[in-house]
């Protein structure tokens, strides 16, 4: 399973990046304006750290507006990755970008039919939101694993990025259903490598050696 990391703050990335743990980023809207920086700036700062797809999104809700966007932002480099929102507007502009060869994310994915739209537009990754569908008292996993069952009965090249992570359960039962990625949050990153038996017992062997025959 690939480990994205699902952030705009360059010192989060770069310390998943130190840790090995990071195959690509993603960001959007609201992570952007959290960081209080130029758009463009950001995106190019994260190309500088990771090598692998950097989902940038795009804000216009036309399709002539998204491709537009699209190809200035695709221009900043290779590995830039268009996140477009999952509206009959996003699916003309995913097929535009996908005949000129730019890859394209198309985002806040809540159903497998729209998934399913999505593969068909060309897209090179869909985000079903997890998180926000378990808020809602859904089951978001449960979209991961029809989009899983779709995709393979048809053989859909469109990778599914498991997005709106909330927990480590979210990663490991989308792991077990074959998903191909998860867009992770920083604090979440942290929680899959901690346990408290592996704190408790490296504790025990710092404490032993210290009383060891010297
Ligand atoms: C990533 O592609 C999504 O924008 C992100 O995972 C949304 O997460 P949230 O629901 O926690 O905002």
């Amino acid at each position: 399973m690939k480990f994205f990391i699902d952030t705009a703050n360059i010192d989060e990335i770069k310390e998943a990046h130190s840790m090995g743990m990071v195959d690509g980023v993603t960001t959007n809207p609201t992570l952007i304006a959290r960081e209080g920086r130029n758009f463009e700036e950001i995106i190019t700062d994260i190309c500088e750290i990771v090598d692998g797809p950097i989902s940038a999104e795009v804000i216009g809700l036309k399709t002539e507006e998204m491709v537009t966007e699209a190809r200035v932002l695709a221009a900043i480099h290779k590995n830039i990755v268009i996140k477009i929102p999952m509206t009959v507007d996003g699916l003309k502009a995913a097929r535009i970008l996908t005949d000129e060869g730019i890859k394209t994310n198309v985002t806040l994915v809540f159903s497998p039919l729209q998934a399913l739209m999505a593969a068909k537009a060309g897209a090179t990754y869909v985000s079903p939101f997890v998180g926000r569908l378990d808020d809602l008292s859904q089951d978001g996993l449960l979209l991961v694993e029809q989009i899983v069952e779709i995709y393979n009965n048809y053989a859909y090249d469109t990778e599914i990025i498991v997005a709106s992570v909330r927990n480590p359960l979210h990663i490991l039962e989308s792991a077990m259903m074959g998903a191909d990625i998860a867009t992770i949050p920083f604090d979440v990153l942290g929680k899959l490598a901690a346990h408290p038996m592996t704190d408790k017992g490296l504790k025990a062997f710092l404490k032993d050696w210290e009383k060891r025959k010297k």
